[in-house]
């Protein structure tokens, strides 16, 4: 099979904004407890926080994480979780029926933040928390001192605010499974007018307001239209969020599943673009998409196992080769939207539906999809080229015809290089692909990176086995007169980095 992409130097979709590799962790599972805080592991540092998962994070790059949550932030108090440890209650969590032993709160997931290098993106729980409770965290967080709240921070050991400079205002708040859920008139105004005071006290920060929990729920639309109609002055961002993968198993319509995503989040920008219009404003909003991955078939149903326990397991799953396909199509999706989506989060990092495993008595290991995730941040980032792609196409039922390469590229002028990201579909044929890079002189192939498991599209890595899957480098792109000529394997992850001038 062949294929051609032409890209031209100045035919740019958008700058990607760093934070476009976030992430999240929730108190959820084993994210936190048994995840990044374990004092018993033999790689914890003076703070309980593993060493090993250390490591695996920061080679991500990771420039935001979303924290607290998540469903457990909507019955989050926030103030349960600071001052000394000793005094600090075991509380119950409704979301997630577990206990929360308030060892980790806001200051200690701070002081973890910085170890790893990434920000904090902030959320106040707008389910059994009001207004008051959001004035009185980011007076925490963002006030010099002075003040009851900010005093209190300095109290508890942190002299210098935190400056959190992205929040969100609640999760999911339209899901019946939301502790606290609302109607659409009811968030909106909630929304307005929460906004409101955290802008009154820290006019730097940007807020992002919840939309839908997913694309298919019946108030998809009217949602997103209340909540812009009536705050659209006061947020910055309005959050998506999407798990591919819930049901679909037939591999070849599972790859095509980022149709859909990317009609998710055309359309979104459609309804923020409408409101735009009728408000005759030109304050434009931005996408948050704060919650996305795939799910994998080793998905567990509910909260039954170890109810009422500090971290019990929940969303373990184990991603194999075809999870992380679909992983790779997912992130050139947001790549090629990054003209409207500046923010998203990986959801989520650790233990719970996550790239990095962390087992209890053994070391850290990266699934399958912490590999194109570690390339897209690290290549990712710079002036996205808009891909001309001719290749044939596949038909589904559900997404109508797929092309079997889905590809993004993106130009770091400052390292002078174009990486392309690539996803071959096709299961049984060698992609004879084509590039043109019109406009550059000078290209020389840095490398070709392969991910691929050509006998089983089902494999995954485990502890016993972590490095069953890994990308490799393939010598086989060459590149004359800005042409480069290159073979993807079937059902392939490829990095084809190239140095311009
Ligand atoms: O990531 C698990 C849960 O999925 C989050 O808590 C919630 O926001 C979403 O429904």
């Amino acid at each position: 099979m062949k294929a051609k992409i032409t890209l031209d130097r100045e035919f740019v979709t958008a700058k990607t904004d760093k934070r476009l590799y976030g992430s999240f962790i929730e108190h959820m599972g084993r994210a936190i407890y048994g995840g990044i805080y374990q004092p018993s592991h033999p790689t914890a540092d003076e703070n309980g926080f593993r060493g090993d998962v250390i490591e695996l994070v920061k080679a991500l790059n990771i420039p935001i994480i979303r924290y607290p949550g998540g469903n457990f932030l909507s019955n989050y108090n926030w103030e349960d979780g600071v001052g000394p440890v000793e005094k600090r209650p075991v509380v119950t969590d409704a979301a997630w029926q577990s206990l929360e032993p308030n060892l980790i709160g806001t200051d200690e997931f701070h002081k973890w933040a910085e170890k790893v290098g990434t920000d904090v993106m902030m959320a106040v729980n707008l389910g059994t928390g009001d207004i008051e409770s959001a004035k009185n965290l980011i007076e925490y967080c963002n006030h010099e001192k002075g003040s009851k709240y900010s005093n209190m921070r300095v109290e508890n050991g942190r002299e210098k605010p935190y400056g959190d400079k992205v929040w969100c205002l609640g999760n999911e708040m339209d899901g019946p499974w939301q502790v606290g859920y609302r109607t659409m008139e009811d968030y909106a105004d909630l929304a307005r007018r929460t906004a409101g005071v955290m802008k009154m006290m820290d006019p730097s920060i940007e807020l992002v307001a919840c939309g839908s929990s997913y694309w298919g729920i019946p108030t998809f639309g009217k949602w997103e239209l209340t909540v812009l109609e009536a705050a659209y002055d006061k947020i910055d961002y309005l959050s998506l969020h999407l798990y591919l993968g819930w049901s679909e198993k037939e591999t070849m319509t599972y790859l095509g599943a980022t149709k859909d995503m990317d009609r998710f989040i055309k359309t979104v920008v459609a309804i923020c673009d409408t409101v735009k219009g009728i408000k005759k404003t030109s304050k434009t909003i931005n996408l948050s998409f704060d919650e996305w991955n795939v799910q994998s078939s080793t998905r567990q149903s509910g909260n039954e196992e170890n109810k009422w326990t500090v971290g019990p397991r929940r969303e373990e799953y184990i991603y194999s080769m075809e999870d992380a396909l679909v992983f790779g199509c997912m992130l050139i999706t947001l790549i090629n939207n990054s003209n409207r989506v500046k923010m998203a989060c990986l959801a989520q990092l650790v233990n719970v539906a996550a790239p990095i495993m962390a087992p209890k008595d053994g070391n850290a290991w990266a699934q399958t999809t912490y590999y194109p995730f570690l390339h897209a941040s690290n290549w990712g980032r710079g002036k996205v080229l808009t891909p001309i792609v001719k290749c044939p196409t596949y038909n589904t039922k559900k997404y109508g015809d797929v092309p079997y390469i889905e590809t993004a590229a993106v130009y770091n002028e400052e390292a002078g290089e174009v990486t392309v990201f690539a996803v071959n579909r096709s299961s049984d044929e060698e992609n004879e692909l084509t590039l043109t890079l019109r406009d550059f002189s000078e290209c020389e192939m840095i490398e070709h990176i392969v991910m691929s498991h050509p006998e089983d599209i089902k494999a995954c890595n485990s502890e016993e086995n972590p490095n069953n899957i890994l990308p490799h480098t393939v010598p086989t792109a060459k590149i004359s007169d800005g042409i480069l000529n290159v073979s993807l394997e079937p059902f392939s992850w490829n990095v084809i980095r190239i140095k311009v001038k």
